[in-house]
């Protein structure tokens, strides 16, 4: 394991809680800010709010001082509400484009999400996708996929925040090493991360 991979975990916060922070959270800093470019008074549009890397987006942009409107399935309204967004959009009962312009589309999900999302960002805006590289672009703004990098400080900034209690990550389940193939199963839905617990401590 590299260092920059490496950040001092305070000793308030419990191994599995953590364990849920790393890569979704660097993942939502870095496409929010530093591909998104998102300010403060902007608004993002979040899919897929609930899960790993979107509630923590979610939790981001809302500290930041954007507007949030995140989407998902109808059952994760009430989760992605209390995470602070301001707004939910349900992608299987409401139409996306009634969520309006925005400022950043952060993608989780790709296919025709991801190429219908195009559209809502208003004139030089980003739609940011950890998905697949997008086939389609913003009529005046620029479309952005990236794989998630290393970074030790903002590791640090995130491990802060939770245990400032500003982040809260949804940890959905957490199973033993054994378990480890049945919990990914493509059947077994369990909102939040799956966290696997490696020793006993
Ligand atoms: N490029 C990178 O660097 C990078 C980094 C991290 C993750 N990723 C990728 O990004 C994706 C998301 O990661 P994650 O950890 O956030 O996954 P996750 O925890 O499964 O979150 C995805 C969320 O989107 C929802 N969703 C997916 N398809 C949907 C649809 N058609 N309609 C409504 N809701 C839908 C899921 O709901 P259900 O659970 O009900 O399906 C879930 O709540 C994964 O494919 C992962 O491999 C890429």
């Amino acid at each position: 394991m590299e260092a920059r991979n490496l950040a001092p975990l305070p000793a308030s916060i419990d191994h599995t809680v953590a364990a849920a922070v790393p890569i979704s959270g660097l993942t939502a800093w870095q496409g929010l800010f530093d591909h998104g470019h998102l300010k403060t008074g902007q608004t993002v549009l979040v899919h897929g709010a609930a899960g790993g890397v979107g509630s923590i987006a979610v939790q981001l942009a809302r500290e930041l001082g954007a507007r949030v409107i995140g989407t998902g399935r109808g059952q994760d309204r009430d989760a992605v509400l209390g995470l602070g967004a301001d707004a939910f959009v349900d992608l299987q009962a409401d139409q996306l484009e009634d969520a309006g312009e925005v400022d950043v589309v952060f993608d989780v999900i790709g296919g025709d999400i991801l190429d219908r999302s195009a559209a809502l960002v208003r004139a030089r805006g980003t739609l940011v996708t950890i998905a697949t590289p997008p086939k389609v672009q913003p009529r005046d703004g620029r479309a952005v996929f990236f794989v998630v990098e290393p970074d030790r400080a903002r590791l640090a900034d995130l491990a802060q925040r939770l245990r400032d209690g500003r982040l809260k990550p949804i940890v959905g389940a957490v199973r033993t090493l054994p378990e480890a193939p049945s919990a990914f199963a493509p059947d077994r839905r369990t909102p939040g991360k799956t966290i696997i617990r490696v020793t006993e401590d």
